[in-house]
């Protein structure tokens, strides 16, 4: 039963979230808008359903004042269109049909369509004519089926996401030419067939963010012969179904990163020396893995490390030795050492006990099964 006054605050917070325009971002400006972009808006509006009303300030002359519409305040052109529903209860989604007529708005800069209810409904591929685009955001939206390769037709885009939709993708090969590209997520789209997909994602020099979570992703080369990924700080492929003696080598070459995460990858073998030099590195998991026996090389170089989680990896070993390669120069920022479910053994060296008592007081937990 819950109690009283927890109802009494849910009714009252549902009673506050009554959608408003005001939540859709109105930030417009007084420039009046174009007709036929105006027409445009209008066309798209009707399309859609929207049970809440949440573009019920979509009417009137002055497009640019519209919930969600964003226009450059020079020439009057729409520039944004957030139509997210991420801040919204579930079940108020804006939803429904894409009409054709979005894509004519040409000098949109910025769409997010994140959190709506498009189920059944495909990314028009016409999305590929919106040139001016510099940032997607398609995910949790409910898509389905094939991610359009005409998004590589989005030559300015910097931020792309298509993540967390019942979305495929069987060839990344349009990716390559996002030169731009700072931040890519398609976790949990599916790339079961996608083979060359680290070729696709070297091409792009400016990347920062690479999310292929839960992708199904399968293959992936051993090697790469150039590499291109310079600026890459977040890399996250945890959770694929890699085949087995997944491997590799190119992600230790990667100096700049400062989160990796492998868990649950099938990642097998040992983690090479390489790892020693990833001296940005401050979070690393690369837990239900298989490492083979063997504890990781010597890391004393990683000076910003704050968490490392090698749970239930097949780790053996002795616990001082592990504690020696572990980086005494961030032991003041690290917070989570997370080696339980392993097959370590031996005692702590005593110089540990004060500093790993220190850090468990903090936020995290060190925990490590005997
Ligand atoms: C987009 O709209 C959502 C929901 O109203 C809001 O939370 C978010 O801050 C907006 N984003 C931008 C960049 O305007
Ligand atoms: C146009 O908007 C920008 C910021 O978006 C602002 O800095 C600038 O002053 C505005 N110009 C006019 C004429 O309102
Ligand atoms: C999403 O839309 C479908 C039909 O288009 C509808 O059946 C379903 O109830 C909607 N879901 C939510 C959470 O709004
Ligand atoms: C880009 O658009 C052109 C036409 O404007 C089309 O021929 C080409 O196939 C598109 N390329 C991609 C990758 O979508
Ligand atoms: C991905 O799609 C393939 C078929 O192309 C299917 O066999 C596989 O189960 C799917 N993966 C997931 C995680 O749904
Ligand atoms: C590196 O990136 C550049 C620019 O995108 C591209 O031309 C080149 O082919 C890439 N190199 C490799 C090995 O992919
Ligand atoms: C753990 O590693 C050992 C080799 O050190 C191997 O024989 C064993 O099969 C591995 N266990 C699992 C569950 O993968
Ligand atoms: C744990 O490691 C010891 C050696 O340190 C080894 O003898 C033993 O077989 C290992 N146990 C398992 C379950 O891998
Ligand atoms: C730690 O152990 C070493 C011997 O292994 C000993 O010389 C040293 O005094 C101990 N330090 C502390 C703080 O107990």
């Amino acid at each position: 039963m819950a109690p009283h006054w927890l109802l009494a605050l849910v009714s009252l917070l549902l009673l506050l979230q009554t959608p408003s325009i005001s939540s859709l971002d109105a930030r417009g400006s007084d420039a009046t808008c174009v007709a036929h972009e105006r027409a445009a808006l209008l066309s798209f509006k009707a399309s859609l359903s929207d049970p809440a009303k949440l573009l019920s300030s979509w009417h009137g002359e002055h497009c640019c004042t519209w919930g969600g519409v964003g226009c450059s305040n020079r020439t009057g052109h729409v520039l944004k269109l957030n139509l997210s529903s991420c801040s919204q209860e579930f079940g108020v989604r804006v939803g429904g049909e894409i009409s054709p007529s979005l894509t004519t708005l040409h000098h949109l800069r910025y769409l997010d369509l994140s959190c709506s209810n498009f189920s059944g409904v495909q990314i028009p591929q016409k999305i590929g004519s919106l040139k001016s685009l510099q940032h997607l955001d398609l995910s949790r939206a409910s898509f389905v089926g094939r991610v359009p390769p005409q998004l590589g037709n989005l030559s300015n885009l910097i931020f792309l996401s298509v993540s967390d939709n019942p979305l495929y993708s069987d060839d990344l090969a349009w990716l390559s030419h996002l030169t731009s590209l700072q931040y890519l997520d398609m976790s949990s789209v599916n790339l079961s067939t996608v083979v060359d997909w680290v070729h696709a994602i070297n091409k792009l020099p400016s990347l920062k963010v690479l999310r292929l979570e839960d992708s199904d992703l399968r293959k992936s080369p051993a090697t790469l012969s150039h590499y291109n990924l310079t600026a890459l700080r977040v890399l996250d492929i945890s959770g694929n179904s890699f085949q087995a003696g997944f491997s590799p080598s190119w992600v230790w070459h990667i100096t700049t990163l400062t989160y990796l995460d492998l868990s649950q990858c099938d990642f097998h073998g040992s983690i090479p020396d390489e790892m020693g030099s990833m001296t940005s590195l401050e979070e690393v998991h690369i837990a239900e893995a298989n490492l083979a026996g063997i504890i990781p090389p010597n890391l004393k170089n990683l000076c910003n490390l704050k968490i490392v989680d090698l749970h239930d990896s097949n780790t053996t070993g002795d616990i001082g030795e592990l504690m020696e390669r572990l980086p005494k120069c961030s032991w003041d920022k690290m917070y989570v050492l997370d080696f339980s479910d392993n097959n370590i053994s031996g005692s702590l060296p005593n110089w540990t006990c004060a500093t790993v008592d220190r850090s468990t007081s903090k936020t995290g937990y060190a925990t490590s099964s005997f």
